[in-house]
Formats: C-alpha cells, sequence, structure tokens
C-alpha cells in the first residue's frame, strides 16, 4: 500500500490534496521523493519554508532546543526562547514598540487580533474585506471569502461580522457606529497572490484612525520576506494596530503571533486570553534562527524580484494561450492562468518535469509562486525553465 492509500484508511478526507506526491525528506529548495526524484520545491509547504527546508541554522537551534527544554508552558513558568523570539520580533515588525501573544497557527493568530480588537474596544463589530482568506477555526472563518466551500455547510458563523468591498465608500457604509475593526491582508495567499489598492489602504488606515476602529493586518501568508521585504506593509508605508503572523515564521514549525500596539496589549487583561502551547520554546528557538537567516537574505531581494518578474513576462509573452498575466508584489507573484483547468494541467505536467507547483485564486486559475525566500537565482531560473517545458506541453 502506498502512503495516498494508507492515508485514506485513516485520516480524515476532509483535507484537500494539491497532488499526490510521496516524499520522505526535504532539503534547501528541494523535496525528495520515495520514487527517488528531486522535486524543485515552488511551494514551500503552502508559503512556510522560508528558508528551504531543514535549514541547517534552524535543525542546530531546534536540536539544541530540544535538549533543553521541549514545553514549559509560558503560562506557568518562564523560559528564554519565547522572550528572545519576541525581542527579536519587536525589532522589525512594523508596529513600533509592538507586544507579542504567541501562537501555534495562523487562523489561531488571527483569532486572537479579533479576540483582542473586541475586547480593548468595548465593540463588537468586524469588517473584513470580500475576497480575503484568513483561516478555517470559526472566527477566522467568519472573515474569510475566498471561496464559498470554505464557509458552506457551518451555518451562522461569528455575529456582527460585515463584509465589504475593498473601497472605502464600502467599508464607511458598514460602519453601524459598533466597530471593533477591520480586517485585511495586503497581498491576498488564497485569493491569488494579488496585491490590494495603495491608495485604498493608505485611505482606510486614515479613515480607521478617525473612527477609532482598529486597522488588522493579516500577514500570515505575506510576512517573513514573502513579498522580498520582511512584511508587505513595508511596501505600503504602513503601521498597523493589530497583526497577525504565522507560516515563515518560524520555517514549518507550527508558530505564530499576534502583534499588537502596546496600547492595545496593555488594555487586554491579563487571563482575558492564553493557551497551552503559546511560545513553545522547540518552535521558538527555530523562529529566532528563521529570523537571522531572513534578515541576511533581504539584501538579495530586488535582484531575484528583478529575475522572476523577468521570467514570468517570458513565459505570459511565448505562451498567451496558458498565462494572462502576473500580479502580487515584489517577490509574491501569481502568475494567472486562462482558466483553473489550464492551471491543473500546467501544476501536472511541471511535477512531472520535477518541479512542484499550488494554486490559488477562485477557481484555481492562478500559480501561487511560493518558492522559497533563499532560493538562488540560479534555482529560480531552474524552476521557471521547467515551467516553461511544461507550458509548452499543454
Ligand atoms: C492570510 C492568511 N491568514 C490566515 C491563514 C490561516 O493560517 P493557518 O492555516 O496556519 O491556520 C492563512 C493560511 O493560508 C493565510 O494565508
Amino acid at each position: 500500500m502506498n502512503l495516498v492509500e494508507r492515508s485514506d484508511r485513516v485520516l480524515s478526507r476532509v483535507l484537500s490534496h494539491f497532488t499526490e506526491l510521496e516524499i520522505e525528506r526535504g532539503s534547501g529548495s528541494y523535496l525528495y521523493g520515495l520514487d527517488g526524484k528531486a522535486y524543485l520545491d515552488f511551494a514551500s509547504g503552502i508559503a512556510v519554508t522560508g528558508t528551504g527546508h531543514c535549514h541547517p541554522e534552524v535543525v542546530r537551534a531546534a536540536m539544541e532546543q530540544l535538549k533543553k527544554l521541549i514545553h514549559n508552558c509560558a503560562g506557568v513558568t518562564y523560559a528564554s526562547a519565547n522572550i528572545e523570539l519576541a525581542e527579536k520580533l519587536q525589532k522589525i515588525v512594523p508596529i513600533k514598540d509592538a507586544r507579542f501573544f504567541l501562537t501555534q497557527s495562523g487562523s489561531e493568530a488571527v483569532e486572537g487580533a479579533l479576540k483582542a480588537a473586541k475586547y480593548v474596544s468595548g465593540k463588537s463589530g468586524i469588517i473584513a474585506l470580500q475576497g480575503g482568506f484568513h483561516g478555517r477555526t470559526m472566527g477566522a472563518l467568519s472573515v474569510t471569502t475566498s471561496k464559498k466551500s470554505y464557509t458552506d455547510g457551518y451555518g451562522e458563523l461569528l455575529p456582527h461580522t460585515f463584509i465589504a468591498a475593498p473601497d472605502l465608500d464600502s467599508v464607511a457604509k458598514l460602519n453601524n457606529g459598533n466597530i471593533a475593526a477591520v480586517i485585511t491582508e495586503l497581498v491576498r495567499g488564497e485569493g491569488g497572490y494579488s496585491a490590494l489598492d495603495r491608495e485604498f489602504i493608505r485611505q482606510l488606515r486614515a479613515y480607521c484612525s478617525e473612527k477609532n476602529i482598529y486597522l488588522i493586518i493579516d500577514e500570515v501568508q505575506s510576512g517573513f520576506g514573502r513579498t522580498g521585504k520582511m512584511f508587505a506593509a513595508e511596501w505600503f508605508d504602513l503601521e498597523p494596530d493589530i497583526m497577525s503572523l504565522a507560516k515563515g515564521i518560524a520555517s514549518g514549525f507550527p508558530l505564530g503571533a499576534v502583534v499588537l500596539k502596546k496600547a492595545i496589549s496593555d488594555a487586554w487583561k491579563p487571563s482575558a486570553h492564553g493557551g497551552t502551547y503559546t511560545g513553545n520554546p522547540v518552535a521558538c528557538a527555530a523562529g529566532v534562527a528563521t529570523l537571522d537567516i531572513l534578515t541576511g537574505e533581504l539584501p538579495r531581494m530586488p535582484a531575484k524580484i528583478k529575475a522572476v518578474e523577468e521570467a514570468c513576462d517570458r513565459l505570459i509573452a511565448k505562451y498567451p494561450r496558458v498565462f494572462i498575466r502576473r500580479q502580487g508584489l515584489g517577490y509574491m507573484i501569481g502568475l494567472v492562468c486562462a482558466s483553473g483547468g489550464i492551471c491543473g494541467a500546467l501544476r501536472q505536467a511541471a511535477l512531472a518535469q520535477g518541479l512542484l507547483l499550488i494554486s490559488s485564486g477562485s477557481g484555481g486559475e492562478v500559480v501561487r509562486l511560493a518558492y522559497p525566500v533563499t532560493a538562488s537565482i540560479p534555482e529560480l531560473e531552474k524552476g521557471f525553465a521547467l515551467l516553461d517545458r511544461a507550458a509548452g506541453e499543454l
């Protein structure tokens, strides 16, 4: 029995799969299949392994921590790993003098962000933007509209939650005076690696400040170098009130963070929120190593952005029946295909060539280029050469 068959006998079918690829291990920008083949990984476990697979520094940091302490529960005793991670994060996030609540996933970071906004403002309403994705738990799902299938079948979700079109008039119309926060991504992940309009975000920031509404920026997918800057907010010159982070933060260890302005954090009273695994020491040690690696990589990003933009433009010009355009921001690029069917066929052809791709967009029509942040220019060029060969087969 292969892994697909074994999985089917024991794991819930609720989890959908992009591929049936069975892998043994990963190293750098490559995954190695049980079939003995190497696969260039342009999926990064859905934009998580920004430092590549099993980066030696991440492995070393996690192993050292494993030998010292696996779990203490930060609510029971103090240990250094979560504090060290937060100290490093404080220096790089786009919120000045920020405070952190550490989580195990992006959804949980979004839950924390929504809870903090409601608790501290004393208001219960949340406005989210049409087409956004914020996760699968009940609160996060309530602000998710990127695909109907995510919410269908779950009945009534969080009350006082409103969905606006991504323009200021629509947001303002939904402001009933009881809005705690507006939540949005800056570059959509599930929504097809598409960036929100810079001028709209500028207006939204000003509007939220004027109306005493918190602006929650969800950088679960766009954070940690994915756009070529540490955070997408830097491209927008934006200081959010609250942020949700996860995915790339710890190279694959389950870790996330709610980032809060100090005044918001100070008003979120002890025991109003919590968690058994908050700031797990091994995940945090991996996170510290991850931040060091990504910080060192940032100076190389402009050259890589240029390389991937040019490669995308060449493909679009060469295969106009396959590719329509590119979208996104910096390094975070979505290649829009003519249809979801074409994108699916392209992904299959690419996999046969040794290139792992995933898609996003409401109809799965966008190739979501989630190569590692640390991928070298030759690796990126190799990936695009494989993509070219795959497109040529359609
Ligand atoms: C922007 C955004 N927010 C939240 C989430 C949820 O994160 P997780 O899957 O870790 O719960 C995701 C996951 O794709 C995401 O892209």
